[in-house]
């Protein structure tokens, strides 16, 4: 085990090439490289230390595909859904890197269950590393936080309702609650405001705490050094040690090429889905939260009623409470897990009640036969919409000009549609006057060159209705054909 040659340190400075050196001078590139890697872990490298680097990939990869999507994406309730839809439809690569960051959100979770599991089992919080294990408290506030301003975003059925009940729970906190919920909302009822808040929460603010946190996390991490196996001390280290790099480095970078891999084939064959437009009015809809929340969720509905306020909002407060004190009420220095059964137990019990109310938030579904077709009818209204070509949506504005056209050709169409006064007798949007019928629809009537045909050969009842003739070059003819055809 015993490896104490550390390839970055000054032994070996002589041997560097004349562009080493040059750096070196300038930056002092040398000792950086030290500090990172030769990092010593008592009991050498091991597969069980991965899931920390392995976060810290995930959260890149997070950044990554998050920035890409936010290129495309619009966040107002007008065009949120579309934008989405425009993601997953048209963009190439755009459901994948979609499905690679909402699947990402879930092996986070998946991570940091087994990085905490890993932590606590081997008692790695003892040895005055106290502050290393808040800022990791605080780090999993934060990612549940991401996960949930995240997944209103899309603003579809499923996003809408789910993150309407996690706002109305908000909602019933005791004093607070609805204050609260109303800055998370932007006001009394979910709309645009409520998207620009998540999306300025999931965007900058809860980025940037974790970018600070993680780094904290980090650099208390090295400060007090890796805890070593069970059978370490963890104040004073007597196991031989070995450095970071390279058993570790090289172990964490395998896994990180696991995850990667993973993603990849899960997020191609297995491509997330995005369910039609949210629509507040509707009340048959039965939102489910995703897998993570469902647990809390089957909770809240088992203590609902009178046991609600305890239920609900004092006990997990003292969960979490009891959580973040683990280090400062298991304090001896043993640190095998069957030497500390108060702790281990309570965790095991914890994570067994979390997996069984999952199990019967499932079952529970199952069992109700309206719940569980209404259920199957939402699934299929998803893959139905997945199903259907990008259609840039007309969305509640009046004027023709706000219509939420990513489709310039379109866009081009509604302002000649207005300069020509078609407006007049068609009416606004194309909706029909007394004058002349809807146009709304008339894509299932007539292909795009019967309409360019028709607007310059008029049928009788055209002629008959006092439409005046249409003078318009072809390709002022490809637009409004366009928009006549994009009107729904
Ligand atoms: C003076 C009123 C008037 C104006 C202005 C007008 N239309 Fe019409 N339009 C009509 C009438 C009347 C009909 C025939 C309705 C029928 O078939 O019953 C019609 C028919 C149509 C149809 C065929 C609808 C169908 O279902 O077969 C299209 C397409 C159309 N108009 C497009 C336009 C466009 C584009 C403009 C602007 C360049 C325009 N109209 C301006 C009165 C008008």
């Amino acid at each position: 085990m015993s490896n104490t040659k550390h390839p970055a340190t000054s032994e070996t400075a002589k041997a560097d090439p004349a562009w080493v050196k040059w750096l070196d001078r300038r930056t002092g590139i040398r000792s950086l490289l030290h500090e990172a890697l030769d990092e010593p872990i008592p009991g050498g490298a091991r597969w069980a230390y991965i899931f920390g680097s392995g976060l810290l990939y995930l959260f890149l990869s997070q950044i990554v595909t998050g920035i890409f999507l936010t290129l495309y994406y619009v966040p107002s309730s007008d065009h949120a859904h579309t934008t989405v839809a425009y993601i997953s439809k048209v963009v190439s690569s755009g459901l994948f890197i979609r499905s690679v960051h909402a699947y990402g959100a879930s092996a986070i979770i998946i991570l940091l269950i087994f990085h905490i599991s890993q932590t606590l089992l081997y008692g790695s919080y003892k040895g005055r590393r106290d502050l290393l294990w808040l800022s990791g408290c605080v780090l999993l506030a934060l990612m549940l936080g991401m996960a949930f301003t995240g997944y209103l975003l899309p603003w579809d059925e499923k996003s809408y309702f789910a993150s309407a009940i996690g706002t109305n729970l908000i909602g019933e906190v005791p004093l607070i609650g609805p204050s609260m919920q109303e800055l998370l909302r932007g006001g009394m009822q979910m709309g645009t405001l409520t998207v620009s808040r998540f999306f300025v929460l999931h965007v900058f603010i809860l980025p940037g705490l974790l970018f600070a946190f993680i780094a904290m996390h980090i650099f208390l991490f090295r400060k007090k050094g890796a805890a070593g196996p069970i059978q370490e001390d963890p104040y004073t280290p007597k196991l031989p040690t070995q450095g970071f790099y390279p058993r570790q480095v090289a172990m964490d970078m395998a896994a990180s090429l696991f995850i990667v891999l993973a993603l990849a084939l899960v997020a191609h064959f297995l491509p997330i889905d995005l369910g039609p437009r949210a629509n507040p009015a509707d009340t048959s809809y039965i939102p489910r939260p995703e897998w993570y929340y469902v647990p809390m969720f089957q909770w809240l509905k088992i203590v609902s009623g009178r046991w609600s306020l305890i239920g609900g909002i004092v006990f997990p407060a003292f969960l979490a409470l009891l959580f973040a004190a683990i280090p400062f009420l298991d304090r001896g220095r043993e640190r095998r897990p069957w030497r500390r059964p108060v702790v281990v137990a309570s965790f095991v019990i914890f994570i067994g009640s979390y997996v069984a109310l999952g199990v019967a938030s499932h079952r529970d579904d199952a069992r109700d036969p309206s719940v569980a077709s209404q259920l199957a009818l939402q699934k299929q209204a998803e893959i139905n919409y997945m199903r259907q070509p990008f259609q840039a949506q007309a969305t509640s504005g009046t004027t023709s000009a706000s219509l939420a056209t990513s489709n310039p050709l379109v866009t081009k169409g509604a302002t000649i549609y207005e300069a020509q006064s078609c407006s007049a007798c068609h009416g606004e949007n194309g909706t029909g006057t007394a004058a002349a019928p809807a146009l709304v629809g008339i894509d299932r009537k007539y292909s795009a060159d019967q309409l360019a045909h028709l607007l310059h050969h008029f049928s009788p009842k055209m002629i008959q209705g006092g439409m005046p003739a249409v003078d318009l070059d072809p390709a002022d003819t490809d637009a409004l054909v366009a928009y006549l055809r994009s009107l729904k």
